[in-house]
């Protein structure tokens, strides 16, 4: 009985069938190397074009030359060759998206490297999308916590803002974007951490990090690792961006930190030189500024008929020498709201995090600020930047009345509070704490040494007193006074 329906199946179904010549563009690979190929016979191909290789390779046309195109590879077998056949395989570049991405480790491509299985998502997204026009989007109005004390009252961050992270390598970036993802426990953000291009050794301790801090819970970690295809590299951003964009637009509030773009920028630049696409300044590609402008314009806050989601982004760039006007970090700079900027002569003399307040800028997290933490910070960053000042002065012996004294002993207990542990983040109404402590000059008396135990019993006070943001000024200092003396 089935076997007579199915054959009534086919032959219905053959009914209908034309014989008729039907073009398909078979195309031969030219040369492969350097994870790029070139390909001739491909005349309709476009930018942007997967490539299927009939060895099992996957491509996308990144370069169309007049007789040839060159294509990115995406994945590599061993026997793809001069002379593979290769066919065009539909238009847009996507990853599979959704919650069963939590707590997972995908390459660029959304494959598992994490040694389970294929995560489950039933939605897909492009790599590469539009960014929100302008009627989608809504202003910046709510904190996001970094934990960080200095960034937390000095340079806040509010949710869909874009913060530079900018400094040279080893002055503690992705320590503070760490911190960052591990301080969202709790606070209802998804966070997609994207490494590109960093060794295996500093891929597994990240992992290790997030997954001892419990932060794995609400995080994805994109992965293109350095000896990865230059065109996994390239595409990291895109995908990490990608994952979170999905959350954002279910109305979610998401974190993106990018390790690190000035990674990216070489890799696009080691792509675009071998398929020989004409250098600009500094030998990077003329549309490096587009690229990353296209990928950050991504992040915003929607507004509330469209989600109400947002996406902050946190991009990491790597200075030389402190030297922040080379061509990358001023196209970062001028694409972002705002930059953190750590420096190596901070870090080097043991001030961590080597924040430099007086080249970081927060541009637009000022109106997401609890207005009582902007109030207190206002005071205390003023005194801090005069008594920077002052120790400048004073470094050349000059004589000090003793007011000026007494404003560089006040300094340097600021200094000691400011100091911050890496893996330490702490909680706002902390930071309430102790700014006002420091203003009211609790501190005044103190020996450098003695700061930092008394921030620590402070932090376990305010933990267990049960004050918060909302509670008045009066409140807080008549508790802060008795607990200080
Ligand atoms: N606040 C901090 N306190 C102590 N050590 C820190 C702090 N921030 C960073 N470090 C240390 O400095 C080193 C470099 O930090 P890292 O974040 O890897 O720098 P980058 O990403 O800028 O190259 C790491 O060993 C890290 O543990
Ligand atoms: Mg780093």
């Amino acid at each position: 009985m089935t076997e007579h329906s199915t054959l009534e199946k086919l032959a219905q179904a053959l009914d209908g069938y034309r014989l008729a010549p039907r073009l398909v563009e078979q195309g031969r690979v030219l040369s492969v190397g350097d994870g790029i190929a070139w390909v001739r016979g491909l005349p309709s191909a476009a930018m942007d074009d997967l490539l299927e290789f009939e060895d099992g390779s996957r491509g996308m046309v990144f370069a169309l030359a007049k007789t040839r195109v060159g294509a990115i590879l995406l994945n590599e077998t061993e026997n793809l060759t001069a002379g593979t056949v290769v066919h065009r395989r539909g238009r847009v570049l996507s990853i599979p998206v959704g919650d069963g991405l939590l707590g997972r480790v995908v390459d660029p491509l959304g494959n598992p490297l994490d040694g389970l299985d294929i995560p489950a998502c039933h939605a897909r997204l492009p790599l590469d999308a539009p960014s929100p026009p302008i009627i989608a989007r809504d202003f910046v109005q709510t904190p996001l916590y970094t934990g960080c004390k200095i960034v937390d009252t000095m340079i806040p961050i509010g949710r869909g803002q874009r913060q530079l992270l900018i400094g040279d390598e080893g002055t503690g970036r992705s320590t503070l974007a760490l911190d960052t993802v591990i301080h969202q426990r709790g606070q209802n953000v998804f966070c997609v951490y994207v490494l590109i291009g960093q060794k295996r050794s500093t891929v597994v301790s990240t992992l290790e990090t997030l997954r001892q801090y419990g932060a794995m819970e609400y995080t994805t970690v994109v992965v293109g690792e350095a000896f990865a295809l230059p065109g996994l590299k390239f595409l990291a951003p895109m995908a990490g961006c990608a994952i979170a964009e999905y959350w954002m637009r279910r109305g979610r509030d998401t974190l993106v930190v990018y390790d690190d773009l000035s990674t990216h920028a070489y890799t696009y630049r080691e792509l675009s030189l071998l398929l020989r696409r004409p250098p600009g300044r500094e030998a990077y590609p003329g549309d490096i500024f587009y690229l990353h402008s296209r990928l950050l314009e991504r992040s915003t806050r929607l507004a509330a008929d469209h989600g109400g989601g947002s996406m902050t982004a946190l991009p990491i760039v790597e200075t030389q020498q402190g030297e922040i006007a080379a061509y990358i970090p001023t196209n970062l700079i001028s694409i972002t709201d705002g930059q953190i900027y750590l420096d190596r002569n901070l870090f080097a003399s043991g001030f961590r995090p080597a924040i430099d307040i007086g080249r970081s800028v927060s541009r637009i997290g000022g109106k997401a600020q609890h207005p009582r933490i902007k109030e207190e910070a206002g005071r205390m960053k003023l005194d801090y930047l005069q008594f920077l000042e002052l120790e400048v002065f004073t470094r050349f012996g000059a004589k000090l009345e003793q007011t000026m004294a007494r404003k560089l002993k006040r300094g340097r207990v600021l200094r000691e509070i400011l100091k911050q542990d890496r893996l330490h983040p702490l909680p706002i109404g902390f930071h309430l704490a102790w700014l006002i402590a420091f203003n009211e000059g609790l501190f005044d008396e103190m020996s450098q040494s003695e700061v930092s135990t008394w921030m620590n019993r402070l932090e376990g006070y305010v933990r267990e007193s049960g004050l918060g943001l909302e509670d008045a000024r009066e409140v807080w200092l008549t508790h802060l006074k008795e607990w200080f003396a």
